[in-house]
């Protein structure tokens, strides 16, 4: 794996997150999950590159995101597109999707794959649940949260960035 710095990603994100998804990744207490998402992005927050990820409350994930510092976002090669469905459907609650996966975590502050194209190390800098107040555009709310289950939005700085 080789570092650079986050000005040197040369990924569009509109295709890396909305089109080939990624994995959102987090480890404490000696256990490691990560699922897949498909909203969220990257930018500039507090003068520091950074990452916006949007969870929702029941996500096995989020309990590790929330009981760490870090998070990790990975993106992979169409090859695992398969990996990243599953990874979007299973649930660490019942299951132990890194074993199943096939994945193999290289130990950072967040899980690292040894798969992973990309992958960013995100130290946690903010976090905030959406709320129905909150929304302009009340059909939004209609659609995307008809159990009240808003996503917590997430702000986390941008480390390290690992290729492959
Ligand atoms: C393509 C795709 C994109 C997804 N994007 C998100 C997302 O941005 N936020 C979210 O909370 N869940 C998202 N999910 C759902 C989670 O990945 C899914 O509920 C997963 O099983 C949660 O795993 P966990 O319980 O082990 O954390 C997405 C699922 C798929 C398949």
């Amino acid at each position: 794996m080789r570092e650079i710095t986050p000005d040197k990603i040369d990924k569009n994100v509109f295709e890396a997150i909305g089109k080939e998804w990624m994995l959102v990744g987090a480890q404490a207490d000696g256990k490691v999950n990560a699922m897949t998402a498909s909203w969220g992005g990257m930018g500039i927050m507090w003068n520091k590159n950074v990452v916006f990820v949007f969870i929702r409350p029941q996500r096995y994930t989020k309990k590790l995101i929330d009981a760490g510092e870090y998070m990790s976002i990975s993106f992979f090669d169409e090859s695992y597109r398969n990996m990243l469905t599953y990874m979007g459907k299973a649930s660490g609650k019942d299951e132990d999707k890194i074993e199943k996966s096939g994945l193999t975590i290289i130990q950072d502050k967040a899980p690292v794959f040894e798969q992973a194209q990309m992958t960013l190390v995100c130290k946690k800098l903010y976090s905030q649940a959406l709320t129905e107040k909150g929304f302009y555009d009340k059909t939004l709310t209609k659609t995307f949260y008809p159990q009240n289950d808003y996503h917590e939005m997430y702000v986390a700085e941008i480390e390290k960035v690992l290729l492959k």
